[in-house]
């Protein structure tokens, strides 16, 4: 299942224009927020698909029954870019466990080579795992963290949390995921670069989230 935030117009349309504009993106706290605040619509959507259980919770005047998350989910992202985006997810899943993977692309060749140099996970056996990396580009890194990610367990379902997703990426992932999975995304633009990057995307996150690395 595909979930496509821009298929329907919102607010959340003005918050992706600003993360694309090269002249908003200069102010990088204002890039920042803005991930975050698609975080948080985006968590929002996601929890319309988890299991709720009725719970009674005692006011002051009276008691009252409301459906609760029946289970937190995990959350996971790939360090750096997914940051500020998981800022988002974790203002509204504010029980969750998090677990952190370090991924980056080696450059310069004709081929994407992703490395894992770091990985923080918490048990993720028969949960939920919601996978946040904002941008889908070729689908590798998505793969290889969820590889490391079997080898600790069996999740029941993972959510990938983009933002920007590019077409090559979302068939990679069909092609490769052999776990239940749904990708939820605020956009799909046309295509990836020569260099891997998604046109017309919005550049490299996690430079314009934290500034250039040597
Ligand atoms: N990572 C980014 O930050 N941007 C892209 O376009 C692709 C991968």
């Amino acid at each position: 299942m595909i979930f496509n935030l821009s298929s329907q117009n919102t607010i959340a349309n003005q918050f992706i224009s600003e993360l694309r504009d090269k002249d908003i993106q200069l102010d990088r706290g204002k890039f920042r927020k803005n991930m975050k605040r698609l975080g948080q619509l985006m968590a929002y959507e996601i929890s319309k698909k988890l299991d709720f259980k009725e719970q009674l919770v005692q006011g002051p005047l009276a008691a009252s029954n409301i459906p609760l998350l029946a289970q937190h989910p995990v959350l996971l992202t790939v360090l750096r870019a997914g940051l500020p985006y998981l800022d988002g997810f974790l203002d509204y899943f504010d029980r969750s466990d998090c677990g952190f993977i370090g991924a980056y692309r080696e450059e310069g060749s004709d081929e994407i080579l992703i490395h894992l140099d770091y990985v923080a996970v918490p048990v993720v056996n028969e949960r939920i795992v919601i996978l946040v990396d904002p941008m889908l580009a070729t689908g590798k890194s998505i793969i290889r963290s969820v590889e490391t990610l079997l080898k600790r367990g069996q999740p029941s379902h993972i959510f990938i949390a983009a933002l920007v997703a590019a077409p090559e990426g979302i068939h990679y992932i069909k092609e490769n995921l052999n776990v239940p999975f749904s990708i939820y995304t605020c956009a799909i633009d046309e295509n990836l670069n020569d260099q891997f990057y998604i046109v017309p995307g919005l550049g490299d996150a996690g430079d314009l989230s934290f500034g250039l690395k040597m």
